[in-house]
């Protein structure tokens, strides 16, 4: 009966054996209550050890395909026939025998993500900062003095480890100018667990949503991936046209980079951030603030975050420490108004519940240490020399291709340049060369087309390898 198993796969014997036993049984190619071979036999039919016949039969025995009867051998279970027979109203079941299993309607294919399923980390990836810079020697001090604490081995509060939520209110306050206190701060994965929550609490079917175009991918996935409409909120000068929002109506949210427009790198002058504020104060419209890398400015202080400029702003700040400290943490941080915390708690509760409490607790201590100021003192000089370098090398190797958009900050330059970007940042990437295409980031048409560089994770020499690369391309 067993002459149709045959063990030739990768998996472990024992794995392939429990596998076409419990799929013939299914299938009931074994019928209920047919008799199967004894261990010995089977064993010495199939080559291999009693042992992993009998540790298969038993696991079959403990999921309910078979059953031994003592003395007389092995069975399979009568049961399969009746759980397979059972009639699942309105339809009957096909018999499995002759129909493989299909699945329910699957619901639309999702939007790509940004690099889904390319090497995520190569040098000009945007948005990675420089992994071999990361003080790993002090952060694994740390991180195993906080192993070593028996109260991080259980839960915490869903809103956040309370020191690290005081660390960072004390940061953004000193740092950005926001107006918070650490009950105001909610810990998420990352900035987009914070996006995603954000269109969880606050966004109803049919609301509006107001997204800078180009802009943030992240945040449009966030926060239209119940169906809410899109509106693109055009640039001028390589910010967001604040005059322009009077004629596009209503909006329940606007995603905003105010302090370094993502990614073509304007910043608003005060005069736009108040006119921004009042637009958002008249038509009753949240401010959603991505604040993701003011850290990084060259030449003089970024502008406080516009959260902080009246009390009581109707803005949710979003903060991330992907940039300044490492992605793979998968930590970043909302400041919500008072009123907004129980709810967010309660969405973060039911979304995957409390982060990580060892990545916070470290965080908290390499903050509170000073470590966190120094690191980011160090990285700010380390990244404004290779902005530099990189400038440099464009300007004088890829005149007349690529005009960079030059803005003093950031871990990012945009080259702007007729092309068909996503092919030409394909073609980078299989020369080993992470990069965005600047058309992905348009909402709708009249894309703009050039590439998006993280020159912060490339080496100079990566830095001059690329840019040779580029003034190869075939055109
Ligand atoms: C504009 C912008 N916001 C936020 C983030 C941070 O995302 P996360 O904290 O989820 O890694 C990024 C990361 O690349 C970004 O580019």
């Amino acid at each position: 009966m067993t002459d149709d198993i045959h063990l030739e796969g990768s998996a472990s014997l024992q794995q392939q054996l429990y596998q076409q036993l419990s799929q013939r049984i299914v299938e009931q190619r074994y019928p209920p209550g047919r008799r199967l071979p004894s261990s010995r036999q089977l064993a010495q039919d199939l080559g291999v050890s009693r042992n992993t016949v009998n540790a298969v039969y038993e696991q079959l025995k403990a999921e309910g395909f078979v059953r031994s009867r003592s003395g007389q051998g092995v069975f399979v279970h009568e049961d399969i026939e009746r759980a397979l027979q059972r009639p699942v109203p309105p339809a009957r079941p096909r018999p499995l025998a002759t129909a493989p299993m299909t699945l329910p309607p699957l619901p639309r294919k999702p939007v790509a993500g940004a690099g889904a399923g390319d090497d995520a980390n190569l040098p000009f990836q945007p948005g990675l900062p420089d992994l071999d810079a990361f003080p790993i020697r002090s952060w694994n001090r740390i991180l195993h003095h906080q192993e070593s604490r028996r109260s991080l081995r259980g839960y915490d509060s869903i809103e956040g480890y309370a020191p690290l939520r005081q660390a960072i209110a004390d940061y953004v306050r000193s740092a950005r100018g926001v107006r918070c206190q650490a009950e105001q701060v909610i810990i998420a994965q990352g900035a987009q667990q914070a996006l995603a929550l954000i269109g969880d609490v606050l966004l109803q079917p049919g609301d509006r949503v107001f997204s800078e175009s180009p802009g943030y991918r992240g945040a449009r996935y966030a926060l239209t991936r119940h169906g809410n409409p899109i509106v693109p909120v055009p640039l001028k000068q390589q910010v967001l046209d604040v005059d322009g929002l009077a004629e596009l109506g209503p909006a329940r949210l606007l995603f905003c980079t105010p302090t370094h427009q993502y990614p073509m790198g304007g910043v608003l002058n005060v005069a736009q951030r108040m006119a921004l504020l009042q637009w958002a104060q008249c038509n009753q419209t949240w401010i959603v603030e991505d604040d993701y890398d003011s850290e990084f400015h060259f030449h003089n202080k970024p502008f406080a975050a516009i959260q902080g400029l009246f009390d009581n702003a109707p803005v949710l700040y979003v903060g991330s420490f992907s940039k300044t400290l490492l992605p793979a943490l998968r930590v970043g941080y909302l400041i919500a108004p008072e009123g907004l915390v129980e709810h967010f708690a309660q969405a973060k509760r039911v979304s995957g519940g409390e982060s990580p409490l060892l990545a916070q607790a470290t965080i908290a201590e390499f903050m509170v240490s000073g470590q966190f100021s120094r690191h980011l003192r160090r990285m700010r000089q380390l990244y404004r020399d290779k902005w530099h370098h990189f400038q440099d090398r464009v300007s004088t190797e890829l005149a007349g291709q690529f005009t960079p958009v030059a803005e003093s900050a950031g871990m990012h330059l945009v080259l702007e340049g007729e092309c068909d970007d996503l092919a030409l940042s394909q073609w980078l990437r299989s020369r080993g060369f992470g990069s965005t295409p600047l058309s992905a980031h348009f909402i709708g048409h009249d894309a703009r087309t050039g590439l998006v560089m993280g020159f912060a994770s490339a080496s100079e020499r990566q830095i001059d390898d690329c840019v040779r690369t580029l003034s190869e391309r075939p055109v």
